[in-house]
């Protein structure tokens, strides 16, 4: 039997063993005994129709990101053909939608409000990479609750977030909407997110449904292209790329979306495996599945069925219950059942899980829960929201190079100011900020002001347009973006400038929108002439400290050599201009840590620490027949886990309790951090584990555990991590999760690619 063969029978296997756990009876509570009570005294008065109706979700309002298919959606609400509306927002609107359904539909079943809320609502928040650069995960939690208080004010009670793709592309624009290439940390966030924005109680007036996405593996494109085609082992998906949509299923999320790519040669949205064996049979999911924007009609592009009926049909039978926008369920679903093409139990489930989401929002109870103008006036963008979102913003900085401790500056004498991206708000709040207010943001330039005034002079200098594109930059960005002279003479503005001051500061970096969905890029330095304005202001021989601004880990190889302080700021959301303040002058030590390594150049992508070793791999001696390139180094730029503090930190003594584990045994690994710098400082001491031989091959290693910490200078601690089998385990050919024994090393440090280790035997 060839290993396709096989696998693919160990994957139907694994299908029907699943299958036989999902029929067994569940013990009901009696809060769930009372909510199906209601859905089937509710389903039994309701008409195919309406029922067919519940299953469909327009937009509405704002902005869109593909076709409009939906006309008359009033009328359409009125017929109790929509279950629910994205795109909708604010008491007033939302208002006018419900009352609609609540007042001239025969049932009155209320609408469900969707709503782009990824990283903040109007408080924005920094963009998720750059979030999940603080490795903290009750930070993190925070800002999604915040994010459900603000959206639940404006009438929303679902977000399509969080976004858990594992991104190993930079070259993917939406990497900017994710935690990064590793899937232990981006499952902690993708939990964490969840109980941030569902809180403990969904039916509360201010939490809201959180909404996974995009199920799965979309980050995967080949070539970094959005909507490309994914091909991946099962055994890569199980271990390296499914385990954060788990991990937010395992913390209650209530709503999965699937993506636009195909898996296994099927796409996403008609994958019966994908949405019914593995997400409701193994993983035990139960809430309800919602497609992607248009994703049943693309089918038809995918070349998967002939006509949207067609495809309409697949993607119900494999387990979608809500269709985004395309609106095939409204047109077929009658047709299909008369055909004998669906079911009508097919059908009843995705209305019973749609109904049920309400239910538990307690949208039944009160249809106008999330509606509040006193809400919504009060709560909404408070000076509360902003601290927390600063706060946020200041540790997802990471320092990536700070030569001679150039930073933090000081507070005195003249400061040149410089870049595109020095003085403006706009492209703060960054990609998917869709309520945000760009105008409610800080620029780094005002950050400054706020907190010296006058006693820091500046002298600013645009320097260069963002991009040389002019057209395309007053698209995105707006006209006054654009300015009129040319970028040579900018460039000279900025020399004579910085000739006037004791240092240099150069915002620079990508405006918000060359990240995010349909902003792929194949070159990803600087864009325009923006590195050329850096070699110009470094060629004056005045200190340089250049402040990034970017959606994706960027290409930085003449910067790292020649500028000698980089700081990664991301787009930071609302409080962007003071957090970066905050952080060139040191009233925070930068505590970041990347969470997607940047590559030295486009040819090593896709490029991640957690990689295969190969048969041949390179040992660094110039020997020729061994996987290597001939015209870069294998390690990356920056790798994974890394980033600097005006402080300084020493790993030392790691000590494991035993060299024998046995499976049933707990591993504890000691470690002393010593802070041997002269700030106080926050170190992320990580943890990771090579298993040396396994049934199949596994990588060099493995994020494991973390743990965030703060020492004064000279203090020291000793850190604990504790290691079970679980931590060993993972999903071997058959897809069975275990560990298997024999021999594991420990590494501990400040990233992934320099550590201290230890090694130790696992027991049969
Ligand atoms: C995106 C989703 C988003 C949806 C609704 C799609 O194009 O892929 O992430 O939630 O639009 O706006």
């Amino acid at each position: 039997m060839t290993k396709i063969k096989s696998t693919a029978i160990v994957v139907l296997l694994s299908m029907l063993v699943a299958g036989s756990g999902y029929s067994q009876v569940a013990k009901v509570s009696p809060e769930k005994a009372k909510m199906d009570k209601f859905i089937n005294e509710l389903m039994s008065k309701m008409t195919l129709d309406e029922k067919i109706g519940q299953l469909n979700l327009p937009s509405i309002g704002f902005d869109v990101t593909g076709p409009i298919v939906s006309t008359d959606v009033d009328k359409k609400i009125k017929s109790g053909f929509v279950g629910g509306v994205f795109n909708t927002f604010t008491p007033s609107a939302v208002k006018k939608l419900q009352d609609i359904a609540v007042n001239e539909t025969r049932l009155k079943i209320p609408l469900i409000f969707g709503f782009d809320v990824i990283h903040g609502h109007k408080t924005i928040f920094p963009i998720p990479l750059g979030l999940s650069c603080t490795w903290d995960v009750n930070l993190v939690e925070q800002s999604a609750r915040i994010a459900a208080q603000e959206a639940s004010a404006d009438g929303l009670s679902w977000t399509f977030s969080p976004m858990v793709d594992i991104a190993r592309d930079p070259r993917w624009g939406r990497c900017a909407e994710g935690s990064g290439e590793d899937p232990y940390l981006g499952g902690k966030i993708a939990a964490a997110m969840v109980k941030g924005y569902q809180g403990s109680d969904l039916s509360k007036n201010n939490t809201i449904m959180a909404c996974v996405k995009h199920f799965a593996l979309y980050g995967a494109a080949e070539s970094g292209r959005d909507y490309n085609t994914v091909d991946m082992s099962y055994v890569k998906m199980y271990n390296e790329y499914l385990p954060p949509y788990q991990a937010a299923v395992d913390a209650g999320a209530g709503s999965v979306m699937s993506s636009f790519n195909e898996i296994n040669g099927m796409p996403a949205t008609c994958n019966k495996w994908l949405m019914t064996d593995l997400l409701r049979r193994q993983w035990g999911f139960e809430g309800f599945v919602v497609t992607d924007y248009t994703a049943i009609n693309e089918m038809i592009d995918h070349g998967i069925g002939k006509d949207l009926k067609d495809v309409s049909g697949m993607a119900l039978n494999a387990g979608i219950d809500m269709d985004m926008v395309g609106e095939g369920f409204l047109l077929y679903t009658k047709e299909l059942l008369k055909e004998g093409k669906v079911t009508i139990q097919t059908i009843n489930e995705a209305c019973t899980r749609i109904l049920e989401a309400k239910y538990k929002l307690g949208l039944f109870d009160d249809p106008y829960r999330y509606i509040s103008e006193e809400r919504a006036n009060t709560e909404i963008l408070t000076a509360a929201n902003r601290k927390v979102a600063r706060e946020i913003a200041e540790q997802s900085i990471v320092l990536l190079k700070n030569d001679n401790q150039l930073l933090p500056l000081q507070a005195k004498g003249t400061i040149a100011l410089i870049g595109p991206l020095a003085d403006v708000k706009r492209e703060m709040i960054g990609t998917w900020s869709a309520a945000g207010d760009n105008n409610k943001s800080e620029s780094v330039k005002n950050g400054i002001k706020n907190l010296f005034g006058e006693n820091v002079t500046l002298i600013s200098a645009k320097g260069c347009n963002l991009l040389t594109d002019r057209t395309f930059l007053a698209e995105i960005c707006g006209k006054e973006s654009v300015d009129p002279r040319s970028d040579d003479e900018m460039i000279k503005e900025a020399v004579e400038a910085a000739s006037k001051a004791e240092i240099i500061v150069a915002v620079l970096g990508e405006p918000a929108a060359l990240s995010g969905e349909a902003a792929s890029r194949s070159d990803i330095g600087l864009p325009g002439r923006q590195l050329d304005l850096l070699k110009a202001l470094v060629a004056t021989g005045k200190p340089v400290v250049l402040v990034l601004m970017n959606g994706r880990p960027l290409i930085l190889d003449w910067e790292s050599k020649n500028v000698p302080a980089i700081l990664e700021a991301w787009h930071l959301g609302t409080e962007a201009g003071n957090a970066v303040a905050s952080v060139l002058f040191g009233l925070r030590n930068p505590s970041g840590k990347l969470t997607m390594t940047f590559p030295r150049n486009v040819g090593q992508i896709p490029i991640y620490y957690n990689h295969k070793n190969t048969g041949r791999p390179y040992a660094g001696n110039d020997e020729k027949y061994k996987s290597r390139y001939l015209d870069v180094v294998n390690e990356p730029l920056y790798p994974f886990g890394y980033g600097l503090s005006y402080t300084t930190f020493k790993y030392s003594d790691l000590k494991l309790d035993k060299a024998n584990m046995k499976s049933n045994e707990t591993l504890t690994a000691t470690v002393t951090l010593t802070n041997t710098g002269k700030y106080e400082g926050t170190e992320t001491a990580q943890l990771y584990i090579r298993d040396c031989v396994g049934s199949i091959t596994r990588p060099v290693k493995e994020l494991k555990g973390y743990q965030k910490v703060s020492l004064k200078p000279g203090e020291s601690k000793v850190i604990t991590f504790s290691i079970t089998s679980k931590d060993l385990a993972f999903y071997n050919d058959k897809l069975e999760f275990k560990a298997e024994a024999g021999k594991f090393i420990l590494f501990v440090g400040g990233d992934s690619a320099n550590n201290l280790e230890s090694s130790f035997e696992l027991a049969q």
